[in-house]
């Protein structure tokens, strides 16, 4: 008997604190907004969350309105879904909403990397004199010569003859690599004996760093969850071994034209004494933040063009235009192009069909942790009570990218949607007679926007243009539908189609 009350209140203790910790006793409390919990203890929705971010959120809309808290895998996330109230979220002080802890937990777990507390201010600051204004001319030429390499190395040797290939595969692969070797540097001419064995040598090597790439990208959505079986547990293991050895400290410090973006955050790092197995482990972070995207949307570029002639006719003039005020020109037995930052200036139409595709296919969840109480205030006035330790989640791609009433039509690829009739970028966008100023997302916004973003616009602009006076390209099958998304990767960033397209391609001259 005397053992008997202390068992039972332990269990009783037990049985309590397990049904707080799966949630059970959560309630919405007044000024909170909807919950949902779902139906499974603790994991709640997270099941069909995963499924498919996209139909799941659209369904808790319909049933909640635009502010609604769910239960994912222990976390209560509050989604924010009305797009003239974004501001409150990207806006709201790091005191309150935190980004930084999520990009900490993710680059450990899924890259290895132990951070540091300098960490976002070193990438900052480097990106921004990197990889916009001047920096951006000399990553411009970086990356041309390295796709020039890729992609006209065999000019030569097989004239006009048509290649078939995988579209996904074709441009992933190739703007993959020239990313690459223009972040990462090329392989020296005097270590390989000359000039043509180096860019041999940075074409292979590449190309095994694309394969295993491939691997990682394919098992990244599990490991970015957790839920990767035993198996391919093992090969993230091996992978992860195997890149921070090919993108380590000291394959790097062997190239040449090593980009001053990498190079001055590895030297950052260095000066505060981080371990150098660490500084290979961020190296690895870099590679896969900047090359994971940029190929799959140039894919999608490429197939929009290919499924719509009126668009690719006005970008080829538009490009045609712009090689011609050069004075440069594409002929047998004449020297490559120098297509350089300057003349990507000049091609508002591109620019146009480029924020297009990335409407169309770039989905990022964003995401903050809560860290103290705070109160949400939307644009028509609601207010909200929202809780310490609670989530705060934005995906703009349903409320922002496919809303009808900002983009009319939503699902249909239109290359001149971000033109204005006299020909200037397009930036009046309205949502119930109100100017939305987040009108495509892609790249975030706020803390956690992307870097890098003025690069891959860049690339993908370079990639396309060099495509398209080089080329001839066109699908196999001429009716070849648009493939589906693989919505698994929603909120990753670029998506990817659920199967390849087949094209084929061969010199325009
Ligand atoms: C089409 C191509 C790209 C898209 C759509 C894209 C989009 C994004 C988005 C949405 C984020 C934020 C992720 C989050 O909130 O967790 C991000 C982060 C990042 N991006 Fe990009 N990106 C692209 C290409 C690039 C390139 C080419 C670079 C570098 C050269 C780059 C560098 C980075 C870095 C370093 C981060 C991490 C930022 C941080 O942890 O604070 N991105 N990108
Ligand atoms: C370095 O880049 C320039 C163009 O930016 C290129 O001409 C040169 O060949 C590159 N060096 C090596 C070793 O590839
Ligand atoms: C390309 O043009 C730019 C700007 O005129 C120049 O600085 C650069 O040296 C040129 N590059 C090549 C490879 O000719
Ligand atoms: C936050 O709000 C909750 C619920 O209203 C309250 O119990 C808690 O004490 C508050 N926390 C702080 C630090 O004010």
């Amino acid at each position: 008997m005397g053992l008997l009350l202390p068992m039972l209140f332990t269990i009783f203790v037990a049985l309590v604190g397990g049904l707080y910790v799966l949630g059970v006793f959560r309630k919405r409390r007044p000024g909170e907004p909807p919950l949902d919990k779902g139906l499974i203890p603790w994991l709640g929705h997270v099941l069909e969350f995963r499924r498919d971010t996209f139909k799941f959120l659209e369904r808790m809309k319909k049933k909640h309105g635009d502010v609604f808290t769910v239960q994912l895998a222990g976390n209560y996330i509050t989604f924010l879904q009305d797009p003239l109230s974004f501001g409150a979220f990207v806006k709201e002080s790091r005191k309150k909403l935190d980004f930084n802890t999520f990009a900490e937990q993710m680059v450990y777990r899924v890259f290895g990397y132990v951070p540091i507390e300098e960490d976002y201010h070193i990438l900052h600051s480097s990106s921004n004199k990197h990889l916009k204004g001047e920096g951006l001319d000399v990553m411009t030429e970086a990356m041309m010569s390295n796709l020039q390499n890729l992609m006209l190395h065999s000019v030569s040797s097989d004239q006009k003859t048509w290649k078939e290939d995988g579209l996904f595969m074709y441009s992933y692969n190739i703007v993959f690599r020239a990313g690459y070797l223009a972040l990462f540097g090329n392989v020296p001419h005097k270590s390989e004996g000359g000039e043509e064995q180096a860019k041999e040598k940075d074409r292979s090597q590449s190309e095994t760093l694309f394969y295993e790439f491939r691997k990682y990208d394919q098992l990244f959505p599990n490991l970015a969850l957790g839920v990767l079986s035993p198996k391919q547990q093992w090969e993230v293991d091996r992978l992860q071994t195997f890149f921070w050895d090919a993108v380590s400290v000291q394959k790097m410090k062997a190239n040449d034209n090593i980009s001053r973006w990498v190079w001055d955050m590895h030297q950052a790092k260095e000066e505060l004494g981080v371990k150098e197995s660490n500084i290979n482990k961020y190296l690895f972070v870099l590679l896969w933040a900047s090359q994971g995207n940029t190929g799959p949307s140039s894919f999608w570029l490429l197939l929009f063009l290919l499924k719509h002639p009126e668009a690719m006719k006005a970008i080829r003039e538009e490009v045609d235009e712009v090689l011609k005020e050069t004075g440069q020109e594409v002929q047998p037995g004449c020297p490559l192009i120098n297509l350089t930052h300057e003349m990507l200036t000049k091609t508002p139409i591109l620019d146009s069909a480029v924020e297009e595709t990335l409407r169309l296919t770039a989905a990022p969840l964003l995401l903050r942790a809560v860290l103290q109480n705070m109160t949400l205030k939307m644009a028509d006035g609601r207010e909200y009570f929202i809780r310490e330790g609670d989530r705060m989640g934005i995906f703009p791609y349903e409320d922002v990218h496919l809303d009808p009433e900002i983009h009319p039509d939503p699902l249909s690829f239109k290359y001149d949607r971000f033109l204005n009739p006299d020909g200037s970028k397009k930036t009046d966008f309205y949502k119930a007679g109100k100017k939305v100023k987040f009108h495509n997302m892609p790249w975030g916004a706020g803390v956690s926007m992307c870097p890098g973003r003025f690069f891959p616009t860049n690339e993908l602009k370079q990639f396309v243009f060099l495509m398209l006076i080089y080329f001839e390209f066109e699908l196999m099958n001429p009716d070849e539908k648009i493939p589906e998304i693989d919505f698994r990767r929603c909120g990753l960033g670029s998506m990817q189609p659920v199967r390849d397209v087949q094209f084929r391609y061969r010199l325009r001259y």
